[in-house]
């Protein structure tokens, strides 16, 4: 009998004493709907609310116990029975208005448990679990009662313990920020206070202990994978997971405040959801559904305001040093001549948007680390850029002004302006803004992550639906499939982005960087990472710093990276008659269909997506610092249809560091049956568009 089985048996036992001496049961089993998952939720000693998972007979989650801590009161996690328990199974298909795929299958069996204290206070709470084919997710709701009413938390204590010492892909639990590489080590060697380095060019940073952000992934010795990570984050602090290295355990870590006050609130209320995805493939976590399914269906049918695109900017020019955000330093990029021209590019290479960065005033004191705060004004342009005469200009040419909001985190004033800047846009017929949050929080003694955060970030989110504009958020709070609920919430930052590339003194992202960041921070939604810089070498303006890939690589980039607004960022004249521009101009922004044909997470990856509107298929390929070589069966395409494929591909001596930006376009025609060979460099990458022929 393996150990897998005498737990059960156990549980079971208890079930059954249970059922016959309280008439009621302490333990509940609750299968996904192919029945590979298995949770079960059962109470411990001295009545703590504990569960366990188990996948394919695999004990995946060890004996977790579930529990709150609040300021002044007694905590709730134990002295608890089940009154009631309540089932049910959905099974229905929901459009994304825009995304990865056109419909999404919603496919759980639900069980909700109802639990009461045994002592004098019967204070209760109810815990709900979805279990899908592809993971679990678990939330706690509170009722409304007499005696838990107003609630500070001050610890949330789920537990996650873990069956052996797996490799982890994670960045550290920062309090502020996630813009970091991800290490790849054994769980008993996270180390996040090591890791931990400040960011000389961020305000914040914060890592209390010895603890991951989330989405953190995990692969076991049998080859199953497990991401953790948490939906619908609402009116709630952000979770971060303490590790245990010793016992192989890891606890939810909420994020507080200067105060020890993690969350506030009044019953009723519910918390979000906590996440695992559990599945055999790499490639099931992104194609994986659950954190969006999780989330409550969209508030809007329609958003026909936004549209997926791609958009240039007056934005490298900042990070590699040919411009300035600051009209009173030399070459202030965001002039109207210089927007016009990048408009004319855009409209010439089938681009929607552009961004102006550097536009308002206040950005004379971006660099002043003592006057940092109250200096932006979000109506006000500098006197050398005409908004009204740019979004004229751009929309008689088809491309659509992005707004730039940077707040530098001073809450404070952007709430205090919101309504004005948000009525500037919708009087302009603007439909998107990038907000920024770089810097440390206004009101002193808050983080990025923690409560009082998220309800300002969704608060701009529910202006931006009000006023029929998309928010594209940096240095923002992870994503957690809220994107379904409010689709204008596009795109995010919240990962270490192109932009290290131009100045970090470390190296910038190596090419493995792009082969994790899919199987962890992209498994919570889209991300603006900013791919395709063609000029990799960063000469004449950072000759010191460098792209750690080839340009095939960089193609390949807008199709592995899903983002709904993919930027074109490179200088215009990088861009300018160069071959590879074709792949830009023709790849798709919003799809079909989504799949990942192979990947290891830290090695390689190659997606494959089906334009919406049309019936073009993309490729995109990527491998970390190794070469390698990949077959590709297009068993994905249409059998009846004969395609031209371009092929944007590494030459036999490509190689990120040596020879970055030799790359070859082959064009053949494919059908249903072919087979191709790809061979990727090192750092290198294969993009390919697959166009049905007349
Ligand atoms: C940091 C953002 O990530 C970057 O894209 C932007 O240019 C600067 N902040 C200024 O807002
Ligand atoms: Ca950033």
């Amino acid at each position: 009998m393996s150990k897998y089985s005498i737990i059960k048996v156990i549980v079971c036992l208890t079930l059954l004493t249970s059922c016959m001496s309280k008439e009621e049961p302490t333990s509940i089993t609750l299968n996904s709907p192919d029945t590979n998952i298995e949770l079960n939720f059962f109470i411990s000693d001295k009545g703590k609310p504990s569960y366990l998972v188990s996948y394919k007979n695999e004990k995946v989650i060890d004996s977790s116990k579930l529990g709150f801590e609040f300021q002044k009161v007694l905590a709730l996690d134990s002295n608890l029975k089940i009154i009631k328990v309540e089932r049910k199974t959905i099974d229905e298909t929901w459009k994304m208005i825009w995304g990865e795929d056109a419909q999404v299958r919603n496919h759980y069996n639900e069980l909700k448990v109802f639990l009461e204290e045994t002592s004098e206070l019967k204070r209760s709470f109810n815990i709900i679990f979805k279990v899908y084919n592809d993971g679990i997710g678990f939330r706690y709701e509170f009722p409304k009662q007499e005696h838990l009413n107003h609630v500070i938390i001050t610890d949330e204590n789920t537990e996650f313990n873990l069956t052996a010492d797996h490799k982890v892909w994670w960045i550290p639990g920062d309090w502020d920020i996630y813009e970091y590489l991800y290490n790849t080590t054994k769980f008993s060697e996270i180390d996040a206070l090591k890791h931990y380095e400040p960011k000389t060019h961020l305000g914040q940073t914060y890592v209390p202990e010895n603890a991951v952000n989330t989405p953190v992934t995990m692969k076991t010795d049998s080859g199953v994978y497990l991401s953790f990570h948490e939906a619908d984050l609402t009116n709630y602090a952000g979770m971060t997971l303490a590790v245990d290295t010793l016992n192989l355990k890891m606890k939810s870590e909420l994020v507080g405040n200067s105060e020890n006050i993690k969350v506030k609130r009044q019953t009723p209320f519910e918390t979000p959801w906590r996440t695992i995805q559990i599945v055999d493939r790499a490639g099931d976590l992104i194609e994986s559904k659950l954190i969006v399914n999780l989330n409550e269906s969209s508030v809007i049918d329609n958003m026909s305001y936004f549209k997926p695109t791609k958009y240039v900017g007056v934005w490298w020019d900042m990070h590699i040093g040919t411009g300035n955000w600051d009209y009173s330093g030399k070459n202030h990029a965001a002039n109207t001549k210089y927007t016009k021209e990048m408009i004319d590019f855009a409209s010439e290479h089938n681009i929607g948007g552009i961004l102006v960065e550097g536009w308002n005033i206040g950005w004379e004191k971006w660099w002043d680390k003592k006057n940092k705060k109250e200096h932006f004004d979000f109506v006000t342009p500098y006197p050398d850029y005409d908004l009204e005469e740019v979004v004229r200009y751009g929309k008689s040419k088809g491309v659509e002004l992005i707004m730039h909001h940077e707040t530098s985190a001073d809450i404070i004033r952007y709430e205090k302006q919101i309504d004005t800047a948000f009525a500037l846009m919708k009087s302009l017929d603007i439909h998107s803004v990038k907000t920024g949050y770089v810097g440390s929080v206004t009101p002193e003694g808050e983080y990025h992550h923690g409560q009082y955060m998220v309800n300002h970030y969704q608060k701009v989110l529910e202006k931006g639906l009000e006023t029929n504009v998309a928010i594209n958020a940096h240095e923002p709070i992870k994503a957690t499939g809220k994107r379904r609920t409010y689709p204008v919430a596009i795109s995010r930052e919240g990962v270490r982005g192109q932009e290290y590339n131009a100045w970090s003194k470390d190296g910038g992202n190596p090419p493995e960087h792009l082969t994790i960041v899919p199987f962890t921070r992209m498994l919570g939604g889209p991300i603006d990472y900013t791919p395709g810089i063609f000029n990799t070498s960063l000469k004449p303006y950072k000759s010191e710093n460098q792209i750690n890939t080839t340009l095939s690589h960089q193609l390949a980039l807008y199709v592995v990276l899903y983002s709904p607004v993919q930027m074109v960022p490179d200088l215009i004249k990088h861009y300018q008659e160069h071959p590879a521009m074709q792949f830009i101009k023709d790849v798709g922004v919003d799809w079909k269909k989504t799949k990942v044909l192979e990947a290891e997470i830290g090695d390689y990856l190659t997606v494959i997506r089906q334009e919406k509107g049309t019936d073009n298929w993309f490729l995109g390929a990527i491998t970390d610092e190794n070469q390698r070589i990949i077959k590709v069966s297009l068993d994905f395409l249409d059998v009846d249809t004969i395609y031209s494929a371009k092929i944007y591909k590494d030459v036999p001596n490509s190689h990120y560091l040596k020879n970055p930006e030799a790359f070859e376009i082959e064009e053949q025609e494919v059908n249903s049956k072919t087979i191709l060979e790809l061979k990727l460099a090192a750092g290198g990458g294969c993009a390919i568009s697959f166009i049905p022929k007349e």
